[in-house]
């Protein structure tokens, strides 16, 4: 069977430490999409961590971590990771595998990122720049390089023409960048990617799954950065929910078991586009300072607000989710007041769900007021422990989304999580 854990409002909901935290439980935790824009943070031993492209679950040495094809890798990203994690005595030779269809991130796709950013102006998207958007259109373009690629005798030819290619629309941007020695730097990681583990991964899962072994799907970004269901054009280029799981791993709909939600207390979101409970006041400022919201992969500030259950209730839905983790619940700790956004007013309208443009049609969340709990709670280690006011603040949110908030993650580190 394949559970699933995958963020369920715009990303960096936590997903890194709570794959780290199941990981044991699983034989394989595989990653199915997304790429290097990805930032997993998770703590070994008091040392963080954070993944780009390898799943989060590396540090479980007796566990099988996929890179799957619905991902976009970048040789260069994933060589040095693997050098920080081989640094920390993991043996990735032989605990990660990499799937022969996975679509390869070449330097000219970063290229195409900026260039197509810059052409954008003041509406762009706030990209990460690592090459993704352009990565994937060449794959449903069908120009991509793919891993298996590698070992053919004309690798090198395929990639001229797609740099060719790519090399034509940089000009129609009028946009000049020496890429040379990115290059370098690629040609040297793919001599480092084709010593891996190179798989047929629909076949090895499926296998592995027959056997009886168990297997965690872990998802990057989040629902509302979907490509279809997210704040489109403001998204990333995957599908980031768990029907992306079937396409990125190649596994049947049937075998899919628990699909674990993860939001935060509160909610965040880094890059341009709507985000309807954001908070431009003091409030928001103090969310971000003691949730030290700044991008794990770009060092952004991540822009914050109260949690937004119109947003959660249409991602519990098109994940089908069976299980909420709420993550940084600790950092409301402090606050003698919360507020969750439960509806939204259009045109002067009250509407209860996510319409098809958010953007250029802005929503103003319709707010609920509810006592804070103002103890810390970052030591607690068992349900009731939690504070009265905490439980009617998740009692609340169960109710409304109808699917039971099962863990509160209560600190970063990896024994900070009260089952409830
Ligand atoms: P991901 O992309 O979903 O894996 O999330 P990120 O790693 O980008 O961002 C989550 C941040 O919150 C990281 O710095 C984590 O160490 C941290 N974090 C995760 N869970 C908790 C929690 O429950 N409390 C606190 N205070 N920090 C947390
Ligand atoms: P994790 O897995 C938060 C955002 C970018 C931008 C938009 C498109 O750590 O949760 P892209 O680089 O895909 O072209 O960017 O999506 N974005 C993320 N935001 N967490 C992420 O990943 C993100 N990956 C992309 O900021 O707004
Ligand atoms: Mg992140």
């Amino acid at each position: 069977m394949v559970d699933v854990i995958l963020g369920l409002q715009w990303g960096d909901e936590g997903k890194g430490k709570i794959v780290d935290y199941f990981a044991p439980k699983y034989d394989i935790i595989a990653r199915f999409q997304g790429g290097p824009n990805a930032g997993h943070t998770l703590y070994v031993n008091g040392t963080k961590m954070v993944l780009h492209q390898i799943p989060s679950g590396i540090f479980h040495q007796d566990k099988i971590n996929i890179i799957g094809n619905g991902v976009v890798l970048d040789p260069v990203t994933l060589k040095k990771e693997c050098d920080a994690v081989a640094a920390m005595g993991v043996d990735v030779k032989k605990n990660l595998f990499i799937s022969e269809r996975t679509n390869i991130i070449i330097p000219s796709h970063r290229a195409l990122d900026k260039a197509s950013e810059l052409a954008k102006g003041e509406s762009k998207i706030g990209s990460t720049l690592k090459g993704i958007g352009p990565a994937y259109m060449d794959k449903t373009g069908r120009n991509a390089l793919r891993v298996g690629d590698l070992l053919s005798k004309n690798f090198i030819s395929k990639y001229i023409t797609l740099r060719m290619k790519h090399q034509k629309i940089l000009d129609s941007f009028n946009f000049n960048e020496d890429i040379s020695e990115m290059e370098t730097e690629f040609f040297e990681a793919l001599e480092f990617l084709k010593s891996m583990n190179i798989i047929n991964c629909e076949y090895f899962i499926n296998d592995q799954i027959s056997k009886g072994k168990k297997v965690l799907a872990e998802g990057a970004q989040g629902s509302m950065l979907d490509i279809d269901f997210g704040t489109f054009p403001f998204v990333t280029s995957s599908n980031t929910i768990s029907a992306g799981v079937c396409t990125g791993l190649g596994i049947a709909p049937k075998l899919i078991n628990e699909v674990f939600g993860i939001t935060k207390a509160y909610c965040t979101r880094v890059g341009s586009g709507p985000f309807p409970t954001e908070l431009h006041n003091e409030v928001g400022e103090e969310l971000r300072k003691l949730g030290s919201e700044f991008g794990a992969t770009t060092g952004r500030p991540r822009r914050c607000g109260w949690i937004d259950l119109v947003a959660l209730k249409y991602t519990c839905m098109i994940n089908g989710v069976t299980q909420i983790i709420m993550t940084k619940a600790d950092i409301l700790d402090t606050f003698k007041e919360l507020e969750l956004g439960i509806a939204y007013e259009m045109e002067g309208k009250e509407i209860d769900y996510v319409p098809f443009q958010l953007v250029g049609t802005p929503v103003a969340p319709i707010w609920k007021k509810m006592q804070g709990w103002n103890v810390d709670t970052t030591k607690m280690k068992s349900e009731n422990e939690l504070p009265a006011t905490m439980k009617t603040y998740i009692d609340f949110i169960n109710k409304f989304l109808g699917v039971p908030v099962k863990y509160v993650s209560n600190g970063p580190g990896r024994d900070q999580i009260v089952h409830v």
